[in-house]
């Protein structure tokens, strides 16, 4: 069965770039992403893991550890590390797993046999620091996916974990934020001394909360 927001990340033990892991205590107190590959040595996922390790600085203030996945050996992770790293201008800065046996793949259901029976799709799952899944997201093998819109889903995850707020539609960080449906009024005058701006009843605004 696939796996659903609020299910325990399942743990497993890989041999990565950087080391053998066990995947829950390398994450210890961090948030992660772990993200999966259709293969090595193809055009999309170098532009991708490019993009990650550019990233890292952003990734690093918000307390989240990345790490990639494919089912291929780690001697050929090892040589395309050495082509993303000369065409994205970047140097690899986070582990990428190899699944040769697909032990995480199948744990985290990423092959999808009726779009290919043995590769990877574009899986990501944004994994709290309780270990439990927060996010997930699947893109066919053709799309590279947007890694601001997963910086941007971990601003709000980290936020609504943190006060009672919601974040409405293409919502960047700074902006206003929504006031969970289950504060009452009066709550929300405490909660929120920046104060409250109701639309309706249901649609009260605040300005985001400090961090
Ligand atoms: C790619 O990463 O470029 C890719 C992988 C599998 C199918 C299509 C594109």
């Amino acid at each position: 069965m696939s796996l659903r927001l609020g299910d325990v990340a399942p743990n497993f033990s890989a041999t990565t770039t950087e080391g053998p892991i066990d995947f829950h205590k390398w994450l210890g107190n961090s948030w992660g992403v772990l993200f999966s590959h259709p293969a090595d040595f193809t055009p999309v996922c170098t532009t991708e893991l490019g993009a990650v390790a550019r990233i890292k600085a952003e990734l690093d203030k918000r307390n989240v550890k990345a790490i990639a996945i494919s089912v291929d050996p780690l001697d050929s992770h090892q040589e395309w590390i050495k082509d993303i790293n000369e065409t994205q201008v970047c140097t690899m800065n986070f582990p990428i797993i190899a699944d040769e046996n697909r032990q995480v793949a199948s744990a985290y259901d990423m092959i999808h046999p009726n779009a290919d029976d043995k590769a990877t799709v574009r899986s990501v799952f944004i994994i709290g620091p309780d270990k439990k899944i927060k996010l997930t997201l699947t893109y066919p093998a053709s799309t590279g996916r947007n890694f601001a819109e997963i910086l941007r889903v971990i601003d709000s995850l980290q936020l609504t974990a943190k006060h009672k707020v919601a974040t409405p539609a293409n919502w960047r960080k700074g902006e206003e934020c929504i006031v969970s449906p289950a504060v009452s009024d009066g709550d929300a005058q405490k909660l929120f001394p920046k104060g409250v701006r109701k639309v309706k009843q249901y649609l009260r605004y605040t300005p985001q909360p400090n961090p």
